[in-house]
């Protein structure tokens, strides 16, 4: 590994103050980096903060103290900035008060420019109402000028964490800047209003090491149906909840080969019966599917899931009875099938092996027999 000879210098500071002094008279204060605290200003003035969040960024504080920024201990380089909002929810209204939060605009190629050691952002709950991503060659901060060849743009390999989600007035219109973070990992977008971005799944398939992505509430419509694989290479997380895709599930779900382990359907408009290529995804231990509209059996092969600690299928038009196969998944947690056409016979066989199981939801509107020749669930630890 390299060491930068500033980091070598303070390395060897701190060991002289151990040897000579062995107190706490030699402390040693991180003092920040000029060009990250002119980067910051910039960004401070492009933002509207009405209540004064950051009111600590000025010249008159070293600015790996300002609220919200994360420096480097060792390099004292700017690394995070995590401003979330926090806001409580007034049971006499169904919005948060967000007059305190930041809000404007947010010039993202501007901070990944001129912040070359941005790892993590979280502007989590704000207000903000756009985002601006120019596609700019920068040699002088002051003076960006537009380049025509998209080849020349920001290409951050720092930036590993970006969450915008909550800001809910907020509105992209196009998400084509993505692929220029190509070393993003954490990509948190839920209840933005990505309503045009029409080509959003190959945007995202084009960052490498995206691992989590969640795009719930985000009012898409197109879950590219004719689409056989996505190439994600590293994806584990995938929550797309409260879209409107009104569809089958697409067939690159299935051909995901990346090991998603979470993937959250809900509250989509899907339809159709679950095919069996899903149990390609093999590693699944959380998969919602709840609030859709899925009909026929409730498939018996959803007993093969090793790893499955959540089940959550309700509200669908499932019909048929409950496979005891499920009764085979030994690691569930939870099991949610209530709110389904449900038939048939429950009894202590669909729980044979459910040790595990804490949570269940099995009320039905049609006709399920409950056969237990005791009261209660007593093998297992049920807590709801
Ligand atoms: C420096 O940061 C690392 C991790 O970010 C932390 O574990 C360590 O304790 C910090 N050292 C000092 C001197 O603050
Ligand atoms: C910015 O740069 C462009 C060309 O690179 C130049 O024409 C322009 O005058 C500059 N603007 C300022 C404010 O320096
Ligand atoms: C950004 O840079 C990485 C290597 O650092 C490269 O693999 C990637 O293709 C670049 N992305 C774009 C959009 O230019
Ligand atoms: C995924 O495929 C698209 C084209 O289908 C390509 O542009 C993109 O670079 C690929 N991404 C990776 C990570 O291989
Ligand atoms: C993903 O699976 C497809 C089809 O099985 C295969 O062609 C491709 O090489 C795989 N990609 C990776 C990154 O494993
Ligand atoms: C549910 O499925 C049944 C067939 O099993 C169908 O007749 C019915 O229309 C479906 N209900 C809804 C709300 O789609
Ligand atoms: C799963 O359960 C079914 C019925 O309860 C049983 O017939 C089957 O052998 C079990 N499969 C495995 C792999 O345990």
């Amino acid at each position: 590994m390299n060491i930068f000879p500033s980091q070598k210098a303070i390395m060897f500071s701190w060991l002289l103050c151990g040897i000579i002094f062995n107190t706490g008279l030699c402390s040693f204060n991180i003092h920040c980096n000029q060009q990250d605290m002119h980067a910051l200003l910039n960004f401070k003035q492009g933002i509207i903060d009405p209540s004064g969040v950051i009111s600590s960024w000025s010249t008159k504080l070293d600015c790996c103290e300002w609220k919200g920024v994360v420096c480097n201990n060792i390099t004292s380089r700017v690394t995070g900035i995590s401003l979330p909002c926090s806001t409580t929810l007034p049971s006499y209204r169904d919005e948060e008060d967000k007059s305190h939060c930041l809000t404007g605009s947010i010039h993202l190629s501007l901070l990944l420019l001129e912040l070359e050691f941005l790892d993590y952002l979280d502007f989590k709950n704000n207000d903000f109402l756009a985002l601006q991503f120019d596609y700019v060659q920068n040699h002088n901060s002051h003076n960006l000028s537009i380049v025509t060849s998209p080849r020349q743009c920001v290409n951050s390999s720092s930036l590993r964490h970006l969450d915008l989600s909550l800001n809910k007035n907020f509105v992209i219109n196009s998400l084509q800047w993505l692929p220029y973070i190509s070393s993003l990992e954490y990509l948190n977008l839920r209840h933005i209003d990505l309503s045009k971005e029409t080509n959003w799944l190959q945007l995202v398939t084009m960052l490498p090491s995206l691992s989590f992505l969640n795009m719930c509430y985000c009012q898409l419509k197109d879950l590219s149906l004719s689409l056989h694989y996505a190439n994600f290479t590293a994806l584990n997380v995938l929550r797309l909840s409260a879209n409107e895709f009104d569809s089958e599930l697409p067939k690159w779900i299935f051909n995901l080969n990346s090991s998603i382990y979470d993937l959250d359907l809900s509250m989509n408009y899907l339809i159709g019966h679950l095919p069996k290529s899903l149990l390609n995804l093999r590693e699944l231990e959380d998969l919602d599917l709840e609030d859709n509209n899925f009909d026929g059996p409730i498939p018996d092969w959803l007993g093969e899931f090793e790893h499955l600690k959540r089940l959550i299928l309700g509200v669908n038009n499932f019909s048929g009875s409950i496979p005891t196969n499920l009764g085979n998944l030994s690691s569930l947690i939870t099991l949610a099938i209530g709110s389904n056409p449900l038939t048939g016979v429950v009894s202590k066989r669909n729980f044979a092996k459910l040790s595990k199981l804490k949570e269940l939801h099995i009320y039905s509107y049609s006709r399920l027999i409950f056969d237990f020749d005791y009261i209660g669930f007593h093998p297992f630890n049920l807590k709801n």
